[in-house]
């Protein structure tokens, strides 16, 4: 299936089968804004259990904290958010439609990539088994031309960067014939800068009233309470502090459903180390977090690796963990070492020291972190869309969800066959059971081919079946969704095959 397409179901399946809708929709929506519905949200939290768990659960060095949306507004002129946290801005004035440029030139490279790779790909299929691929990617004149503009794009795109050269990033869109998507042409404006924090005012909003900011990362409320955190925890470097919250931009480019959203939700680390440690913590944490993703079971194939060619202000290393969304390769966590910039800053706008006291070398230092940063929501998007699947049956077409078991927002289907006879009461008592430990939903309308279909919709694992059989020797039928087998099994069986295979250790183990 075209990717494209792909992307389009996958969006209409997510409100179809209630995972995700569009926020006030009533009134024609909110634009880049979402809410998560009865099936999303379960998905959702477990996404949040397997990483909490991950991190505070595995580690005895790492703990949690929930620190508050609103923080004091120094703290975003402390850590370089007020100042240099923008996007740079291009719009296109036939269409009227605003690009980030920076985009608008990595997506002309990989188009440049792109074509290198059709070269590669028409010559193998040319000259059969004896093609000699290094060869041809070192010699071939075509490859090479690519290669090389893609060299010189590439160079003159970090430079301007790295020196905030506006001018120079639009004279690249204009001399590389960067046109508009929609408009094709290449009437664009100049390239501005925009702030992407939200501000809102504390207080009432007559005279007093002060103008803070909804935080734009939750790194924030960790750096601020590390110090707390240490002292009420008797904690020792190298330690830990995660957290799961809100964070939210005025994204201007706003597309991709929930890849780029304005509310949004980050599930963050802040690993504190000893000065000079850094890096290789933050190895250590590129691994770990690489393994975190791979442990979910999508195919390994779909992740890489982006070292970052302009680092933020704050890091002396960074990657992010790409994934091959159905429109491409976008970034999914970034990994970064931050130094001791956010903690140096905030000591020295709060004016109040914030150094550790380090008993084993009997000296005090400004620690240094090793920060890894997921998007919640777009770990969402790559286990959903990873799972979709349709499938070609005798006479119709299955659509299934295979998420992992311990992932999915519904383990079990209760359905009696029919709606009498005593079969709704005998599934009653099973669900009263199941119940208590897992998410369970019992069905008793439609016929059963039917009930199995929305069940696979949703990535029900575990469908049980119950039948006149089942009043007179207390089995059942278990159906499981990615083979579409079913068993007779008795009925106390049932809890310990089901709990085995939906425990979030699963996943928890292969760490
Ligand atoms: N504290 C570091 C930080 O915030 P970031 O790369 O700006 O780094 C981290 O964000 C992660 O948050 C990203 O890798 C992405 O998964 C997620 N993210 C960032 N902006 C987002 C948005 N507008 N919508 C959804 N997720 C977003």
């Amino acid at each position: 299936m075209v990717q494209e397409e792909l992307f389009k179901k996958i969006v209409a399946h997510c409100k179809e089968y209630g995972f995700i809708f569009q926020s006030s929709e009533l009134y024609d929506g909110l634009s880049a804004v979402y809410d998560y519905a009865q099936n999303g949200v379960e998905l959702k939290n477990n996404l949040k259990e397997y990483w909490w768990k991950a991190m505070t659960q595995l580690h005895e060095e790492i703990v949690g904290i929930d620190s508050a949306i609103f923080m004091h507004p120094t703290i975003w002129k402390a850590s370089g958010h007020v100042d240099a946290f923008n996007d740079p801005l291009i719009d296109n004035k036939d269409s009227k439609k605003r690009y980030r440029a920076d985009v608008l030139i990595e997506d002309y490279l990989e188009k440049i990539n792109e074509k290198i790779e059709k070269e590669v790909e028409k010559a193998k299929k040319r000259f059969g088994d004896s093609f000699d691929e290094t060869m041809y990617r070192q010699t071939n004149p075509r490859v090479l031309e690519y290669l090389n503009k893609k060299e010189t794009v590439h160079n003159d795109f970090v430079f301007a960067l790295e020196n905030n050269d506006l001018e120079k990033i639009r004279q690249i869109i204009i001399d590389e014939g960067i046109v508009c998507p929609i408009s094709g042409t290449k009437n664009w404006t100049e390239v501005r800068q925009f702030n992407l924090m939200f501000e809102t005012k504390l207080g009432s909003v007559a005279e007093g009233a002060n103008s803070i900011y909804l935080r734009p990362e939750t790194a924030q409320g960790i750096f601020v309470n590390y110090l707390n955190v240490q002292k009420t925890g008797r904690m020792k470097i190298p330690f830990g502090i995660a957290q799961i919250g809100k964070a939210f931009r005025n994204e201007i480019v706003a597309r991709q459903f929930i890849f780029r959203m304005r509310e949004f939700e980050q599930m963050e680390m802040q690993f504190f180390v000893k000065p000079g440690t850094e890096l290789e913590w933050f190895e250590t944490w590129r691994i770990r977090r690489l393994n975190w993703h791979k442990a979910i079971g999508i195919n390994p194939e779909k992740y890489r690796w982006h070292k970052h060619d302009k680092l933020a202000h704050y890091a002396n290393a960074a990657y992010d963990i790409e994934f091959e969304f159905p429109f491409g390769f976008k970034e999914l966590e970034g990994i970064h070492s931050r130094t001791d910039f956010d903690l140096k800053q905030h000591q020295q706008f709060s004016g109040k020291k914030i150094t550790y006291y380090d008993n084993e070398s009997e000296e005090s230092y400004v620690p240094y972190v090793v920060e890894t940063s997921v998007g919640l929501d777009r770990t969402f998007l790559a286990v959903l869309s990873s799972s979709y699947f349709e499938e070609q049956l005798e006479n119709e077409t299955r659509i299934v969800l295979k998420l992992p078991a311990p992932l999915a927002p519904i383990k079990v289907a209760v359905l009696p066959l029919i709606k009498k006879d005593g079969l709704p009461e005998f599934a009653r008592k099973i669900m009263d059971t199941l119940k208590l430990d897992m998410n369970c939903m019992y069905e008793e309308k439609d016929s059963i081919g039917k009930r199995y279909r929305r069940q696979d919709a949703i990535g029900t694992p575990f469908c049980i079946t119950i039948d006149h059989q089942s009043l007179e020797d207390n089995t059942i039928t278990i159906r499981y969704r990615d083979t579409m087998e079913q068993e007779r099994i008795s009925v106390d069986k049932i809890y310990d095959i089901v709990k085995e295979k939906i425990d979030i250790k699963n996943l928890l183990k292969k760490l």
